[in-house]
C-alpha cells in the first residue's frame, strides 16, 4: 500500500524537538501541542514514509537558538522546516497575516530545492490555511485542515465585551482572517474538528455547505499521561521522573496541614471562566467536605501578582481572599508554578496514588483534554456538562458532570467518589481503559490516515480526469472585450451568432477574455451580455490571469508574483505626479501591478515622460489606447505576455492560439506567435500595424468581424 508524505504547516507559536513551551504566551498552548503530538506519533506510524513539520524559522536573541534552524531532524520520519518570513524576530500570530504571501513563496522554493512533493498537506490555524489553500493549488496536492478557533467566534465575542470593529481590525485583523478560513473551508478536502459542538461553530462561514467535516479528538500522550499504578516498562524509574514527583509533593504538601488526605484537584489557567472560585466557595461552606480530603488548585504560574495581567490578577486574588474568609488554612494548596509540560502527569499522578478526584467546572468548555488525560492516569473527574465534556465523559465514563455553578450537585459528586471506593476503582479503571480506546494517538492516527488516503485516491482521480479534459485542449481563442466582443455603436453586430457558435463548440477549443477592465468589470460584462463563461480571463490589460474552476475564477498568483521583478508601483506613481497631462483613472481601475491613466489632450508626451521616469523607464510596460488610455503595467505584463503564459502553462501550442481586438492595448497579442484578428471598427493606433501573413483584417465591425476572422482561419 502507498505510503504518504504530509507536510503539516503551523505558523505560530514555538516548536522544537527538546521541548515546546508551552503557558509561554497564547500562542504556545493547546494547538502548539496537539501539532508536534500528532506530528509525532504520525511518523511512527508505517503507511507513513514522512512528516515535515513546517513553521516559521525565527532567530532572535531572546530565544533558544534552536528556532533559527532551517532543518531539525526530530527522528529517522519527522522533520522540522523553518522557513524565514516576516523578519528574524518572534511575533504572535496576530502579525503574521501581511507575511504570508511571503512564506508562500519561500515555502514552495524550500520544497523545490529539497525536491519534496508531499502527498497531502494539513495545516493548522487560519493562517496556515491561507498559505495550504496556495501552497497545495501551486504543488497540485490535496489538503486538510484543522481551525484550532475560529475568527467569527472571537470577534462576535469581543464585539460583546465592547471592542469596537476598528479595534478589532486593527489587533486582530478579522477580516483576513475570516476571508482565510472561508477560503480554506472552500478548498481544504476536509476540516478536523475535535467534537461536534466544535463543528457547530462553523455554521456562521459563508463557505459553511461547501465544506466536509470530519469529527476526530485530539490524542493524548498516553505514553505520559501513564497510570497512576504504573512504573517504567523497564521497571527503571528515569531519575529525573523521581525528582519531578519528589518536587510535586512538596509543592503541594507544605501548604497542608494533613498530606495524607485525598486531593480535589483542579488545574488551569487564572481564567474568569474556568470558574476556580465556585470550587472553592462550594468546599469553604462544608466542613463534610474539608474534613474528608484537601482542595489543590494549581491556576497558573505566579510570580508577583500585582505585576500580572488584570484578568490573571483579579483571579488570583478572589482565590486568596476565599482562602482567609472561609479559613482553609492547612486545607488549600495553591502552589506558586509548576513547569507546565513535564510536571501535570506526575500531579495527576499523585493525586491518584492518594485517591483524589480531579475538578474542572469551566462555564463552556471548548474540549477538555485534561479530563482525558487525568482519566488516562487513573484519576476520576468532576466536570462541568457544558461543552466538550458532554461528549467525553459518556465515552471514557471516568466520572460525573455536573452544572458548573450548582454547589450541592457538585459537593455530592466529589463526595461520592472520595467515599465510595467502589466508584473511584470503577471510574479510575474505566479512564485508563476508555481514553486508551477512544482518546490515544494511536487510534487518532489510524483513523486520520485512513482519510488521507480516501483524499489522496479521490484527487488523483480528479487530477487524471481534469488532464483528460486538459490534454484535450489544442487550441484556444481570446477576445477582448470593449469594442471587439462588444460595440454599442454597431448593435453588438453578430455577437448573438458568435455566443451561439461558442457555445457548441469543438471540446478541444479553449476561450478567454482579454480585457483592460478589472475581474469585476469583467464579470458584470458576461453577466449583462450572458457570454459563455470563459475558460481564462486575462484582465486588467494582462496584470491579472484567471482561470475558472466551475463556477468561480481563481487568480493565477504564479503570475502575479512572477510580475513582482522590478516593479516598484510607488515609485511610479510618485515621478508621474508631476506630469500635469495625465489624470489618474478611478480606484476600480487600479490594481498593484496596473497604473492607470487619462491623458488629457490626446497627445501622449513621450520626451516629457521618459525623462520623469528616468531609469523607471525600462522596468515597465506602457499602453497606450484609443489616444485617451495609458495603462503601465510591469515590464513583464501584458495582454499577450499571459496568454503566453497561460498557453506555456496549459501546453496550448502557440500558433493555435487565435486573438481578436480593435486597440493598443491588443496588439501584442494580435501579432504574437498566435493568429490575430483586428476587428474594422479598430482604434487608430491599430492602422499602421503592417501586414503580416498571421494578421487577419476583417471588414466587418465587432462580433461580427470576429466571426470572419475565426471563418478565415477555419476555427468555424
Ligand atoms: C479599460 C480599463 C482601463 C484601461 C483601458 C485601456 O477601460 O478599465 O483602466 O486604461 O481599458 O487598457
Ligand atoms: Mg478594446
Amino acid at each position: 500500500m502507498k505510503k504518504f508524505r504530509i507536510l503539516i504547516i503551523n505558523l505560530h507559536g514555538l516548536l522544537k524537538g527538546s521541548g515546546l513551551e508551552i503557558g509561554r504566551d497564547a500562542d504556545n498552548g493547546g494547538q502548539t501541542r496537539y501539532v508536534f503530538e500528532l506530528a509525532e506519533y504520525l511518523s511512527r506510524d508505517r503507511h507513513i514514509a514522512h512528516v515535515h513539520l513546517m513553521t516559521r524559522l525565527i532567530d532572535d536573541p531572546q530565544l533558544s537558538d534552536e528556532y533559527s534552524l532551517p532543518i531539525e531532524i526530530v527522528n529517522d520520519k519527522l522533520d522540522i522546516r523553518r522557513i524565514a518570513f516576516a523578519g528574524k524576530k518572534y511575533r504572535l500570530k496576530e502579525d503574521l497575516w501581511d507575511h504570508l504571501d511571503q512564506f508562500v513563496a519561500n515555502a514552495h522554493k524550500h520544497l523545490k530545492k529539497y525536491n519534496i512533493l508531499p502527498d497531502f498537506i494539513h495545516s493548522h490555524y487560519a493562517d496556515a490555511g491561507y498559505a495550504s489553500c496556495e501552497l497545495a493549488s501551486l504543488l497540485k496536492v490535496p489538503f486538510a485542515h484543522t481551525g484550532h478557533s475560529l475568527g467569527i467566534a472571537k470577534k462576535e465575542k469581543l464585539e460583546a465585551m465592547g471592542l469596537s470593529k476598528d479595534e478589532g481590525e486593527k489587533k486582530f485583523k478579522f477580516s483576513k482572517r475570516i476571508a482565510a478560513e472561508d477560503e480554506t473551508l472552500k478548498r481544504a478536502k476536509f476540516i478536523v474538528t475535535s467534537t461536534s459542538q466544535e463543528l457547530e461553530t462553523y455554521e456562521k462561514y459563508s463557505n459553511y455547505s461547501a465544506a466536509t467535516f470530519k469529527i476526530l479528538a485530539p490524542g493524548t500522550d498516553t505514553e505520559k499521561f501513564i497510570p497512576y499504578y504504573q512504573t517504567y516498562p523497564d521497571q527503571d524509574v528515569p531519575e529525573e521522573e523521581l525528582q519531578r514527583k519528589y518536587w510535586v509533593a512538596d509543592y503541594i504538601e507544605k501548604f497542608l496541614a494533613n498530606p495524607n488526605k485525598p486531593g480535589i484537584l483542579s488545574l488551569s489557567r487564572p481564567d474568569r471562566r474556568k470558574n476556580l472560585h465556585t470550587l472553592i466557595e462550594a468546599y469553604g461552606k462544608d466542613k463534610e467536605l474539608q474534613s474528608l480530603a484537601n482542595l489543590i488548585i494549581f491556576a497558573g504560574i505566579r510570580k508577583d501578582i500585582e505585576k500580572m495581567p488584570e484578568s490573571e490578577r483579579e483571579v488570583l486574588i478572589e482565590i486568596l481572599l476565599l482562602m482567609d474568609k472561609y479559613n482553609l488554612y492547612g486545607k488549600l494548596a495553591i502552589p506558586k508554578k509548576h513547569d507546565v509540560e513535564n510536571e501535570v502527569a506526575t500531579i495527576y499522578r499523585y493525586c491518584a496514588e492518594k485517591r483524589g478526584v480531579f475538578v474542572n467546572l469551566t462555564l463552556h468548555e471548548n474540549f477538555g483534554l485534561t479530563l482525558i488525560e487525568a482519566g488516562s492516569t487513573g484519576l476520576p473527574v468532576v466536570a462541568t456538562k457544558n461543552g466538550g465534556p458532554s461528549e467525553i465523559i459518556p465515552k471514557c465514563k471516568n466520572g460525573v458532570l455536573v452544572d458548573p455553578l450548582n454547589y450541592s450537585e457538585i459537593n455530592q459528586a466529589i463526595k461520592r467518589i472520595l467515599t465510595d471506593e467502589e466508584k473511584w476503582k470503577d471510574y479510575s479503571n474505566q479512564g485508563i481503559i476508555n481514553v486508551q480506546k477512544h482518546y490515544s494517538w494511536g487510534n487518532h492516527v489510524k483513523t486520520y490516515v485512513k482519510w488521507v488516503r480516501e483524499a489522496v485516491e479521490s484527487h488523483e482521480k480528479t487530477v487524471e480526469d481534469s488532464r483528460v479534459k486538459l490534454k484535450g485542449i489544442g487550441k484556444l481563442f481570446a477576445s477582448d472585450i470593449d469594442g471587439t466582443l462588444i460595440s454599442e455603436e454597431h448593435d453588438h453586430a453578430g455577437l448573438e451568432e458568435l455566443i451561439t457558435l461558442i457555445n457548441s463548440r469543438p471540446a478541444d477549443l479553449a476561450i478567454a477574455l482579454a480585457s483592460g477592465r478589472s475581474i469585476n468589470l469583467v464579470l458584470k460584462v458576461i453577466e449583462e451580455f450572458q457570454l459563455p463563461l470563459p475558460d481564462f480571463l486575462v484582465c486588467a490589460v494582462g496584470s491579472q490571469i484567471y482561470y475558472r474552476h466551475n463556477h468561480d475564477f481563481r487568480l493565477d498568483r504564479g503570475w502575479s508574483s512572477y510580475l513582482d521583478k522590478d516593479w516598484n508601483r510607488q515609485e511610479i506613481l510618485r515621478r508621474l505626479r508631476s506630469l500635469d497631462w495625465l489624470d489618474l483613472q478611478e480606484d476600480e481601475a487600479q490594481n498593484p501591478h496596473k497604473v492607470s491613466y487619462y491623458i488629457k489632450d490626446e497627445t501622449f508626451k513621450s520626451e516629457q515622460f521618459d525623462a520623469v521616469l528616468g531609469k523607471y523607464r525600462s522596468m515597465i510596460s506602457v499602453i497606450y489606447s484609443h489616444n485617451l488610455f495609458l495603462d503601465i503595467l510591469p515590464r513583464r505584463a501584458s495582454k499577450g505576455k499571459a496568454l503566453k503564459y497561460i498557453c506555456r502553462k496549459w501546453s496550448i501550442p502557440s500558433h493555435d492560439l487565435y486573438t481578436a481586438g480593435d486597440s493598443g492595448n491588443d496588439l501584442d497579442m494580435l501579432v504574437g506567435s498566435g493568429k490575430g484578428i483586428i476587428v474594422s471598427n479598430h482604434a487608430p493606433e491599430l492602422r499602421d500595424i503592417p501586414t503580416r501573413k498571421n494578421l487577419f483584417r476583417s471588414t466587418k465591425p465587432a462580433a461580427a468581424g470576429i466571426l470572419e476572422g475565426l471563418r478565415h482561419y477555419g476555427i468555424f
